[in-house]
C-alpha cells in the first residue's frame, strides 16, 4: 500500500503525488479482451472493521489495492491494530486493548469509517467517532445507525463534532425496524449485535451481497447470525469471537464498470472471477440497450452495439439497479439513439457530475432526483474533473468513446475504488495514460 502514501517514489524511483495526477484518454478504440475482478471494496472495508471484534491475527485474501483499503488500514492502526499487506493478502493483528476512536481527518476521507461504532461499543462499551457530515452525494445522515444502537442500550452525545458513545453495561439485544434498508446501518447493527447480550432482530435490513458476505465472515469468527441477505436478520449474541481467514466475494461494481467499458466502445469484453447474479438488474438494462450478454456462473461477456439504445431505470436497494452503477450507465446512455429517463432514489445529489459529461457534449437535464438524457451522436474530449469514485470512472468511460483527448483530473477519487484502472483498461486495448497534472501543458 506504499503507493497510497500521498507523496513518494514509485518503483522506478520517480517522485509522484497522487493528489495531483490526471488520466489522459484518447477515445475511439474498441475494447477487446478479458479482465478479472478483485474483492468487493464495500465488503472488504466492513470486514476490516469486523476484525476489531476479536483480538489475534486475521488474514484476508483477494483484497483490492485501492485507496479506501489503505485509508481503512489507517483507521484500524489509529485504533491500535497493525495491518500488513502482501500483494492481495492482508494480515491484521488486533490487540486486546483498543483505542476506541476514529478522528475527523480519517472519517472525512472515508465515511465508511462510521461502522467502527458498533464493534467498538461491543468490545469496550465506548466509542468516539467524528461525525462524517455530508459529501459529494448529498447530506448522508447516520440517524438510523444511532437510533438502532440506542435501542440496544447505547447513549450518544455530540461534543465538538465528535460523537461520544457509551454502553457501560454492554449492548443488549432487541428488535429494530429500519425506516429504509440502509447498508451502513444494517452493518453497524450487525457488528454491534454479534457480541451483545441476547438476541437482536433487524427488520427491513439491507439485502446487499456484501452484507451476506459480512455475515459469512462473522459466522466464521464464531457469531450466530440467521437471515443475512433477507430483510430480517437475527443475531444471537455470543461471549467472544475468534480471528479468522476469509476470501472476499468479487466486486460487482468493478465488474459492472468494465462491462460498460466494453458496451460504450462497441467492443467485446469478458469479465472473469465475478458473480453475474449480483448484477442481474444492471445486465438486464445493458441488454435492453442493445448489448449481447453471455454468462456462466463466475464470468460474463458483453458485446457492445454500434450505438446503444435508450433505457429508463431507477436506482433502488439490492436487487434493484445499484446507485453506484448509475453514473457509468448514464455515460453509456449519453451516446444512445434516443431519450432515457433515470430516477435516483438513494442519494439526493448524485447527478452533480452530469455537468462534466455535458462539457463533453452530452445532453442531460436534471431535476431533483431525475435525469433526462437525450442521446447525442458523439462526445468530444475536453478537460473534466472526477468528483467521486463512480462519477470519475464514468468520465473515463465516456472519454473512451469521445473524439480526441479527454483529461480527467482529481483521479485520486478513482483510486478509492479501482485498482490500476488505467492499466486494466490498457490491457483491453484502450489508449490512456496517467501523468502528473499539467504535464501536458
Ligand atoms: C453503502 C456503500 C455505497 C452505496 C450505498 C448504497 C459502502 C462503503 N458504501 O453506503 O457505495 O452507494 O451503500 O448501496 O459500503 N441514510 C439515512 N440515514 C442513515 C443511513 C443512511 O438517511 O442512518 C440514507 C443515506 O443518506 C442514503 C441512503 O440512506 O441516502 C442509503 O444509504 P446507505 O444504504 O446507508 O449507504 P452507505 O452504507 O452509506
Amino acid at each position: 500500500m506504499g503507493r497510497f502514501e500521498p507523496v513518494g517514489r514509485n518503483e522506478r524511483g520517480q517522485t509522484y503525488n497522487w493528489q495531483m495526477e490526471e488520466i489522459v484518454v484518447t477515445g475511439g478504440r474498441q475494447l477487446k479482451g478479458s479482465v478479472a475482478v478483485l474483492g468487493a471494496k464495500n465488503a472488504v472495508l466492513k470486514q476490516m472493521v469486523a476484525m476489531l471484534l476479536a483480538p489475534g491475527t486475521h488474514l484476508l485474501h483477494n483484497v483490492p489495492g485501492i485507496l479506501d483499503v489503505a485509508l481503512m488500514g489507517r483507521v484500524l492502526e489509529h485504533i491500535g491494530a497493525t495491518c500488513s499487506f502482501d500483494g492481495h493478502a492482508l494480515t491484521v493483528e488486533v490487540p486486546d486493548q483498543l483505542r476506541p476512536e476514529a478522528p475527523l481527518d480519517l472519517v472525512r476521507q472515508m465515511r465508511a469509517s462510521i461502522v467502527v461504532l458498533g464493534p467498538l461499543l461491543a468490545r469496550g462499551g465506548v466509542a468516539r467517532v467524528a461525525l462524517p457530515g455530508g459529501d459529494d452525494l448529498g447530506a448522508r445522515p447516520i440517524d438510523m445507525h444511532i437510533d438502532g444502537l440506542r435501542k440496544m442500550g447505547a447513549q450518544f452525545e455530540l461534543e465538538h463534532g465528535m460523537l461520544i458513545a457509551g454502553a457501560p453495561g454492554g449492548l443488549v439485544g432487541t428488535e429494530i425496524g429500519l425506516e429504509f434498508p440502509s447498508v451502513g446501518a444494517t452493518e453497524n447493527l450487525l457488528l454491534g449485535a454479534v457480541l451483545a447480550n441476547g438476541e437482536t432482530t433487524v427488520h427491513n435490513a439491507a439485502r446487499e451481497p456484501e452484507i451476506e458476505d459480512l455475515a459469512v465472515f462473522l459466522v466464521k469468527m464464531g457469531a450466530r447470525i440467521q437471515g443475512a441477505g433477507t430483510s430480517t436478520i437475527t443475531v444471537e449474541g455470543v461471549e467472544a469471537l475468534q480471528p479468522t481467514t476469509h476470501e472476499f466475494l468479487a466486486d460487482r461494481l468493478e465488474a459492472g464498470t468494465y462491462a460498460v467499458a466494453g458496451a460504450i466502445t462497441g467492443g467485446e469484453v469478458r469479465i472473469e472471477r465475478c458473480i453475474p447474479d449480483h448484477l442481474r438488474m444492471e445486465l438486464r438494462k445493458l441488454t435492453d440497450s442493445g448489448c449481447i450478454i453471455e454468462r456462466g456462473d463466475d464470468w460474463f461477456s458483453v458485446i457492445g452495439p454500434d450505438r446503444p439504445g435508450p433505457v429508463d431505470f431507477a436506482t433502488l436497494p439490492f436487487p434493484g439497479f445499484h446507485t453506484d452503477m448509475q453514473p457509468q450507465m448514464v455515460a453509456l446512455l449519453s451516446v444512445s439513439s434516443g431519450t432515457s429517463v433515470i430516477t435516483e432514489n438513494i442519494y439526493d445529489a448524485r447527478f452533480r457530475y452530469a455537468g462534466e459529461l455535458m462539457r463533453m457534449g452530452a445532453d442531460i437535464t436534471t431535476e431533483w432526483q431525475h435525469a433526462v438524457i437525450r442521446g447525442v451522436e458523439k462526445l468530444s474530449g475536453c478537460p473534466v474533473i472526477a468528483p467521486d469514485i463512480r462519477a470519475g470512472a464514468s468520465l473515463v468511460l465516456a472519454a473512451l468513446r469521445a473524439e480526441g483527448e479527454t483529461v480527467v483530473g482529481d483521479v485520486h477519487h478513482i483510486d478509492r475504488g479501482y485498482e490500476d484502472f488505467v492499466g486494466r483498461l490498457q490491457s483491453l486495448g484502450a489508449q490512456l495514460e496517467r501523468r502528473q497534472a499539467g504535464a501536458g501543458t
